[in-house]
């Protein structure tokens, strides 16, 4: 029978044991149940609810209950319906009687809201440190190769020359932001819902603030009700995830790109490529394609957690107990793509001459033109019309600008002299830009110095 076999003469059907119980996903966050469980055994003692004794019964009890769940030599039944039930049926089983008491002043509702909490607090650190890592990873890849000259594109049409390491910049820079989320996302959820009960408080003189410490949480939550109905903090975390992953799904895409013979910027180290069992010669991007596929399903299980919270009554639904699922699995994929971003990242080699030469002369060169004629005093709006009668011509001649010299360009317009030429040079367009967050190699280098003094601050929270 269950542990509220009083009001019920039998127990469930088996079909609804087996649909109501969320074990397989809760024993995940068995040792943060423990936890909770230990901390509030103390706080019931300090609060006269429980003899001192009692007290240290029932947490060797709880020490012997996460040995065996430890060990695998405790497996809990179906009908037990999740962890927290699981822990304090086989509590009592240890202890006797006085494990009865332990569920004095809480409720599964704070407790479910507390383990959870307690779970996500050590993931979200650790998806931190990850991206901390990561960006600190892109930053070696554009001290390496940063000075690769490759195309820029918009709308994947060849734009402007750059240095790598601006691209890669501009990598770094949203998983940096997407650090400082999951940053945002710990601070909201640091309050400790133990002890508001069901959802009503409880009229035992238990004090939350000190089971709140004793947790390693900043205060309680204020609101009993909202301690247990609240699941925007596990929104906010899996909608960090969410953003994080698209992020990592542009990094993987372009990876695919850049390591296609089209492209040919890019080889993928073996640990991260794959072959085919059919086409002796491939070398597949599986790593970054997995990356991408998996973005699909963090995603997903923001959706699932946005759908699930937003039709809910306060205070406790049984729906919450879908939470969990979606918010696993949602940190567990990002925290292994950042880990396996990173690796990418870390082993590839970058065919530095790839665009060397084949930038000379391509119409990405274009803007460098009007650029140069608006130093000659020309408004912009009338260069742009100029360069474009210039790609016209070299369109039509079946060539590009390498087809002119210094006389066709000077009747284009009495303005373009023949130094103009010396603008058609990739490295010099992309060395031109050194505004703030430019090409340039010294604008790449600000990036980097500031972006390494905040891997630094960052690497702990
Ligand atoms: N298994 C439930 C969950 O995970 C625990 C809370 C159950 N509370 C209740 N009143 N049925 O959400």
């Amino acid at each position: 029978m269950a542990l509220w076999d009083g009001r019920f003469a039998q127990s469930p059907a088996d079909d609804m044991i087996a649909f109501s119980c969320s074990l397989d996903t809760d024993l995940q966050m068995w040792r943060e149940d423990i936890e909770g469980s230990r901390a509030h055994a103390t706080e019931l003692a300090r609060a006269g609810i429980l003899t001192p004794q009692e007290a240290n019964v029932l947490r060797d009890g709880l020490d012997r209950v996460a040995a065996e769940l430890s060990s695998g030599a405790y497996v809990p039944e179906d009908s037990l319906e999740d962890i927290h039930m699981a822990v304090e049926a086989r509590l009592i089983a240890l202890v006797g009687d006085v494990g009865k008491k332990l569920h004095t002043a809480r409720s599964r509702n704070d407790q479910v809201a507390t383990d959870v909490r307690l779970w996500m607090r050590a993931r979200l650190q650790a998806l931190h440190a990850a991206l901390v890592e990561l960006v600190g990873v892109l930053l070696d890849r554009v001290d390496r190769d940063g000075e690769t000259l490759i195309p820029g594109f918009t709308h994947l049409q060849r734009g402007q020359p750059i240095l790598l390491g601006h691209h890669l910049l501009a990598h770094a820079w949203p998983i940096q932001r997407d650090a400082q989320r999951v940053y945002d996302a710990l601070k909201r959820l640091d309050a400790c819902p133990l002890g508001a009960g069901a959802m009503a408080g409880t009229p035992h003189p238990i004090d939350r603030a000190r089971t709140a410490e004793a947790l390693g949480f900043s205060a309680p939550v204020p609101n009993a009700m909202d301690a247990v109905a609240a699941r925007d903090h596990v929104i906010e975390a899996v909608s960090a995830c969410a953003i994080a992953m698209t992020h990592l799904s542009r990094q993987a895409e372009e990876l695919v790109l850049w390591s296609s013979a089209e492209f040919g910027l890019v080889r993928l180290s073996e640990d991260y490529a794959t072959g085919s069992s059919i086409m002796p010669q491939k070398r597949n991007p599986d790593a970054p394609e997995l990356v991408r596929g998996k973005a699909g399903r963090v995603i997903g299980a923001l959706t699932t957690l946005l759908i699930m919270v937003k039709g809910l009554p306060l205070a406790y639904n049984r729906d919450l107990q879908e939470d969990r699922q979606a918010l696993f699995d949602a940190v567990q994929t990002t925290v292994r793509s950042v880990h396996i971003t990173a690796g990418v990242w870390r082993t590839l080699t970058i065919e530095r001459a790839r665009y060397a030469e084949a930038l000379q002369g391509d119409f990405l060169l274009a803007t460098e033109l009007a650029d140069y004629l608006v130093t000659q005093g020309v408004p912009f709006r009338d260069a742009h019309h100029v360069v474009g009668c210039i790609v016209a011509w070299c369109e039509e001649q079946g060539g590009d600008l390498s087809l002119l010299d210094a006389q066709r360009l000077t009747s284009f317009h009495p303005a373009l002299g023949a130094d103009a030429l010396a603008w058609l040079d990739p490295r010099g367009a992309a060395a031109r830009r050194r505004s703030l967050g430019g090409t340039a190699p010294e604008a790449i280098e600000a990036q980097v110095q500031q972006l390494r003094a905040w891997c630094r601050g960052a690497a702990v929270v």
